[in-house]
């Protein structure tokens, strides 16, 4: 039997979107005990910082009825000086029933999956993709607008950012219409129109009327090459979001974590009633529980 995997959004078809995000949403609504009859055990390698999703995917697993056994970076043999392909042999050999993996390194849940016969999810893989990101926020604009096709604008460290490409790659294979918003030296546009060609690129946040969302994302200080720090300085001055620049009152996004008054300013972080910043994070509880569901199968 082949394995489930999400290792990029490239892995879903529409179909499968629609209904982990469907079932998701039942998980959310649902007020009975979600606990399945058979608990598996779950690894969560997470070789990068992390507040939210390593939560959220324990809490998925318990939810669910299953082992969720955590594993960082300062935890593991790595930090000895083992290899990356020395612990992941040490950890299949112990039969984990799914891996949960974020990784510095582009495509390396993908590369478990060409090696080890095991269902993989994809936490976040260097500036590559976070699948699981996009469909949280994919289930929230369900929830909001339903089946209407929205204008979502898309600002920041585009470049750098994993949960701009997987977003990018789901809103267009959903359907909706991507806007994004940065400057030359956080935007690939070859890169991106790879992915999406009927995205619309924008210079400034003034340029944007109109949009149902705006999703703010984080200057990726870590991946950003050292001695380019002005970037982060001009960033601020140009893109860190005001309320003048809310006039049309779209709802707001950030995956978090947000680096206050660099992305968004204090005023509108800590006052704009159409912020969706923590109910992305409690949808992601649930929707992560949907994907252990579909690649436990
Ligand atoms: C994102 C990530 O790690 O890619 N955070 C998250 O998972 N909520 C976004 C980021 O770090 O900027």
């Amino acid at each position: 039997m082949v394995n489930k995997k999400i290792t990029s959004i490239d892995d879903l078809s529409a179909k499968d979107i629609q209904s982990i995000a469907d079932l998701a949403l039942k998980f959310k609504k649902s007020t009975k005990s979600s606990i399945q009859k058979k608990s598996k055990n779950i690894f969560n390698l997470f070789l990068e910082p992390s507040t939210r999703t390593t939560v959220s995917f324990e809490l998925a697993a318990k939810k669910l009825g299953h082992n969720s056994i955590n594993i960082n970076f300062e935890k593991s043999s790595l930090s000895k000086g083992e290899t990356f392909n020395d612990t992941m042999d040490t950890l299949i050999s112990m039969k984990p029933d799914a891996l949960i993996i974020r990784d510095k390194n582009n495509f390396s849940p993908r590369n478990i999956v060409k090696k080890h016969n095991i269902p993989v999810i994809n936490a976040g893989d260097g500036t590559n993709e976070h699948p699981t990101q996009a469909m949280l926020d994919y289930c929230l604009i369900k929830e909001i607008f339903r089946n209407r096709k929205i204008k979502i604008g898309i600002c920041g460290d585009i470049k750098h950012s994993r949960v701009a490409h997987s977003n990018i790659k789901l809103l267009s294979k959903t359907g909706h219409e991507v806007h994004v918003i940065a400057p030359s030296y956080f935007l690939n546009k070859d890169e991106i129109k790879k992915i999406n060609n009927k995205v619309v690129f924008h210079k400034n946040l003034n340029s944007i009327k109109k949009l149902d969302i705006l999703m703010m994302l984080r200057v990726q200080k870590e991946r950003i090459p050292k001695g380019s720090k002005n970037m982060m300085t001009s960033f601020k001055r140009d893109f860190c979001l005001r309320s003048k620049h809310l006039l049309n009152m779209p709802y707001l996004m950030h995956p978090g974590p947000v680096n206050r008054n660099i992305e968004i300013s204090d005023e509108v972080l800590d006052n704009y009633p159409k912020s969706l910043i923590l109910r992305q994070v409690e949808m992601g509880v649930y929707l992560r529980m949907a994907c252990l569901k579909y690649i436990l199968k």
